[in-house]
């Protein structure tokens, strides 16, 4: 499987027998991606929620009828409303996809499209593929349940933000690589806006220094994972 990192909130997963998902596709608008919508394509969109940042381009790369969007009930409903293909599922759920299983988790942020629908609640998303196990954390803040997520799941690859303002920083992402133990800790969110300008290396050092693993994807960097 190869997991390849655009900058921001945004992941592309090939799984071993080709199919492709797209994690919360933030291209266009995104300065610090190196792709853009019209050079990719998705056979799912996974949507941690609706904001801008993060359903993205997901209008413009969806196939109506080729590509499944996933997404808690409100958000999917509103891709539904839309004639687009969707799986409304919602926190706490998990449900075996054709690629993979996908489960909901909470996350402490807010959900609102661009043009003012409400999205549903926030969420984080767990992915198990070909044998691994990969948790996008969504925008969040710190929380203690991370820990029973680390407990329950054998995380392979945690992606979290550690931006600060809109989510956490880095000390809470620190403290949320330690609750949750993942085999190794990939930083996201950051650097995309002046706002969120933080030193990904600080972070690696950090999570280090706990023993930990910590892997910086440069913008547009693909790996086999
Ligand atoms: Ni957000
Ligand atoms: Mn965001």
């Amino acid at each position: 499987m190869k997991l390849r990192y655009f900058s921001h909130s945004s992941f592309q997963i090939t799984t071993n027998n080709g199919k492709v998902i797209l994690i919360d596709p933030f291209l266009d608008n995104n300065p610090t991606s190196p792709v853009k919508s019209k050079d990719v394509k998705a056979d799912y969109i996974i949507l941690t929620h609706a904001h801008g940042d993060h359903l993205g381009d997901s209008f413009k790369i969806a196939d109506k009828e080729n590509t499944l969007i996933i997404a808690v009930n409100e958000l999917a409903d509103y891709f539904l409303g839309k004639g687009y293909k969707a799986h409304n599922m919602h926190i706490g759920g998990s449900y075996n996809f054709e690629f993979g299983n996908v489960k909901f988790t909470i996350a402490h942020h807010g959900s609102k499209t661009p043009d003012g629908e409400y999205g549903g609640e926030p969420a984080g998303v767990i992915i198990t593929i070909d044998g691994k196990t990969i948790y996008h954390t969504g925008d969040t803040g710190l929380f203690y349940d991370m820990k029973l997520i680390g407990e329950m799941n054998k995380i392979d690859w945690m992606l979290l933000p550690i931006g600060d303002n809109f989510t956490m920083g880095i000390t809470d992402a620190v403290k949320a690589v330690e609750l949750t133990n993942p085999g190794t800790a990939v930083p996201m969110h950051y650097n995309t806006f002046p706002v969120i300008n933080v030193d990904p290396f600080e972070f690696k050092n950090k999570v280090e220094s706990i023993n930990k693993k910590c892997k910086v994807m440069e913008f547009g960097e693909e790996i086999e994972i």
